[in-house]
């Protein structure tokens, strides 16, 4: 079986970023570039994986920290062929080399598989009709349509300048031959550089063909080079995963509204309406449905459960048939059970939640343990931080408490038990009684409003 090496390039400098962070450590969907060019590359079953990284790349590093990719330091950059080069130690033993380039994100396994199969005495190019060519190395065919050199935008005539046929920069090699290619480059060009482009030349010279496959798609192979076209990939990405969406049989209110940064699992029939976001993993069961403006950040949400406008959910737990929102606040270790009802303005953290149980507005359940058939009164909160501490709050089954209600922890409701209206309760409320605070209401007739003094 032939064997495979993935050299990523990611040593640039990325100027046009005007970013303190490395160029590759931006994100698309959620992950960064380069974690993406890893992922399609493991995908592959590569021996290898080389990632070329530059100055102050450290961080680059650090960032992917996987144990299958291999690191080579790159400075300073004195262009692609002696990035490749730099890898050399690490892939000798492969049969092809396959360069990647760790600003190019969106690139498919399905496109580089062909590249890599197949016989192993061959370069292989990516390349890509653009519209706009400018910028790009430009693609130098015979005129029996064989490619003869790609030509750099700063190197190429006029009339090469007109050529819209591209290169993507990906490109598969045989790997024994790289050493001898790469050191005969040379320096002679605009940039002073060198041209891991001009390996081709020494490929045809050594009689070994160089064939190309143009990407069906051309955003596939786009590279980030600014902000711009980073928002640019970004849109790219996002209407690619919502057409995936819709295809899977998920209804998008509007496909060009939704941004998944991780992944979306669906069941059937889910229906999301605009401006969702999705962070990390989420799941939706089947006929979900979530309501405009709402942010899911690692959350399962169970069969049925309606989540209505503007709810933020994350690190959570949530049943089938639950009612969350409009405007619900579940923060991170909530587990709600079966058929839970949680309203406007209400808050839930590090709580579980029994069946049945209702919380509809301005609440904060916080460090609680809540049974099922519990009714949550407006206004109640869960007083769990004593200003050193948190402490737990336990509401056992069938308990109703009404509104305004301070629970002090650590404190228990027992099964059964209702609380007034406007209780503090700071020791245990007993199982079936009526637990109150005692007050009275008094009317002092006679008695004046207050009324502004006349200057
Ligand atoms: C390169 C190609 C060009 C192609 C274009 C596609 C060459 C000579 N030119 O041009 O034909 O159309 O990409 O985007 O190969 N890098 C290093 N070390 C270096 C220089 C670059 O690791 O010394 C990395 C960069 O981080 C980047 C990639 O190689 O990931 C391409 O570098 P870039 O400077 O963008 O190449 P271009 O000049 O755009
Ligand atoms: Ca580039």
């Amino acid at each position: 079986m032939m064997s495979l090496s993935v050299v990523i390039l990611a040593a640039g400098q990325g100027k046009r970023m005007v970013s303190r962070l490395p160029k590759v450590l931006h994100r698309v969907g959620g992950t960064t570039l380069i974690d993406r060019v890893i992922t399609t590359a493991r995908r592959l079953k590569p021996a290898t994986i080389c990632v070329v990284y530059g100055h102050g790349g450290e961080r680059v590093r650090q960032s992917i920290g996987a144990p299958d990719v291999e690191f080579v330091r790159q400075a300073p950059q004195l262009g692609t062929g002696d990035a490749l080069r730099r890898a050399l130690p690490m892939i000798g033993e492969s049969d092809v080399t396959l360069v990647l380039y760790g600003d190019v994100p969106l690139v498919r396994a399905e496109t580089l598989a062909p590249m890599v199969a197949g016989k192993i005495e061959r370069v292989m190019v990516l390349t890509a009709m653009l519209d706009d060519p400018s910028g790009y190395g430009r693609v130098v065919r015979d005129r029996r349509g064989r490619i003869k050199r790609i030509i750099e935008d700063a190197d190429a005539t006029p009339v090469q300048r007109r050529i819209r046929e591209i290169n993507t920069g990906i490109m598969a090699l045989p790997t024994k031959r790289l050493a001898s290619w790469l050191g005969r480059l040379e320096t002679r060009n605009a940039q002073g550089e060198y041209y891991l482009t001009d390996a081709l030349a020494q490929a045809g010279a050594d009689g070994v063909p160089v064939e190309a496959d143009t990407a069906a798609d051309p955003a596939e192979v786009l590279g980030v080079n600014s902000r711009d076209h980073l928002a640019q990939l970004e849109r790219t990405y996002q209407r690619r995963y919502a057409q995936n969406l819709l295809e899977r049989g998920v209804s998008l209110a509007d496909p060009a509204r939704i941004d998944v940064r991780g992944e979306l699992e669906c069941g059937d029939d889910v229906a999301i309406d605009i401006n969702c976001v999705f962070l990390g993993a989420v799941s939706l069961g089947a006929d979900v449905s979530i309501g405009p403006n709402c942010v899911l950040k690692n959350v399962a949400v169970g069969d049925r459960t309606v989540v209505e406008p503007y709810t933020l959910i994350e690190d959570s737990v949530i049943g089938a048939d639950c009612r969350i929102g409009p405007y619900a606040r579940i923060r991170p270790g909530a587990r709600l059970a079966r058929d839970v009802h949680i309203g406007n303005f209400v808050e839930v953290k590090n709580s579980a939640i029994g069946e049945h149980s209702k919380a509809n507005h301005l609440a904060y359940i916080g460090d609680a343990a809540v049974g099922a058939r519990v009714n949550i009164g407006a206004g109640t909160i869960t007083c769990n931080y004593d200003g050193a501490n948190k402490h737990r709050t336990v509401i056992e089954d069938d308990v109703q408490i009404g509104s305004d209600v301070q629970l002090v922890a650590p404190v228990t409701v027992g099964k059964g038990a209702t609380v007034g209206a406007g209780t503090t309760v700071w020791k245990r409320a007993p199982a079936g009684a009526l637990t109150i605070n005692e007050k009275t209401q008094v009317t002092r007739p006679g008695w004046k409003r207050p009324t502004k003094k006349q200057r």
